[in-house]
């Protein structure tokens, strides 16, 4: 099952540069959460603060509470630990270039001391199958590489190697954006059926697609969060006028 997500008084800074301003968010378990805003407003270095990932850049630094389910992030337990539970598909796909496709897949796992070989198939199988990419992949898995998978491929790719480990948050950075409508559409009904089994936060400058997916939507500008609220609010109702001159293009 998935869990809920907390945060409280996030800031989060560049060097000198603060890119979040007290943010405070919760997100529900086993529902989906779509984040959107204009490009540089801190999406990105939201989602990157609730795997640490943000502190892995040099001089960046996070400041305030994120909890995963009952586990505190920023109280020093292990990132290594955390990632496990919070899987992450990023705007760019990174598969392991030189791997195979069963590899890439299996990574996490093997990594987590996993070697039973039929169990293995099973769940790279079944995680090629959930991201959408099995049925182009399945006469391939070892002789390809990553890198020789096309960009919306390698994407999918990405997806079932975060699902692999079966975390209970899964986080997404614009992950349709190197996709084609058919795979987009693919995505979105795994995200739909994967509700029931994680946490989804998904970052996307598709507002359609936020209002397809989503339950909830976080308006972000500026590094603020302007405003949180259920999809078909922030959509047809929002409380900001800044939010409503987003959602309706009139933004800029
Ligand atoms: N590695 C970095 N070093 C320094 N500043 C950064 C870094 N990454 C992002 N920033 C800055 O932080 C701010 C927020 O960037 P972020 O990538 O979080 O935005 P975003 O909302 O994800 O944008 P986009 O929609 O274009 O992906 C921007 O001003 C950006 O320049
Ligand atoms: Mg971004």
């Amino acid at each position: 099952m998935g869990v809920g997500i907390t945060v409280e008084q996030l800031n989060a800074f560049y060097g000198k540069t603060q890119a979040l301003f007290d943010i405070n968010l919760n997100v529900l378990a086993n529902h989906a959460t779509a984040l959107i805003g204009p490009s540089g407003c801190g999406k990105s270095t939201f989602i990157r603060c609730l795997n640490r990932m943000h502190e892995t850049i040099p001089d960046a630094r996070v400041e305030g509470k994120v909890r995963i389910g009952e586990f505190a992030v920023y109280n020093g337990t292990s990132a290594t630990q955390l990632r496990r539970r919070v899987g992450m598909v990023f705007q760019k796909p990174n598969p392991f270039p030189t791997m195979s496709i069963y590899d890439n897949v299996a990574a996490g796992l093997k990594l987590n001391g996993f070697r039973n070989r039929k169990q293995l198939d099973e769940i790279v199988e079944k995680s090629l199958h959930s991201s959408a990419l099995w049925d182009e992949v399945k006469d391939s898995l070892h002789k390809k590489s990553g890198a020789s998978l096309s960009g919306g491929q390698q994407q999918r790719l990405c997806i079932a190697r975060a699902l692999a480990v079966q975390p209970e948050v899964l986080l997404m950075d614009e992950p349709c954006s190197a996709l084609d409508p058919i795979s987009t559409g693919k995505i979105e009904e795994l995200i739909f059926q994967l509700k029931e089994q994680y946490t989804i936060v998904i970052v996307t400058h598709n507002m359609q697609q936020a209002a397809r997916v989503a339950e909830f939507t976080g308006f972000f500008l500026l590094g603020k969060m302007i405003e949180f609220d259920k999809t078909e609010k922030v959509f047809t109702n929002p409380s900001d006028k800044r939010t409503e001159d987003y959602v309706t293009g009139r933004f800029g």
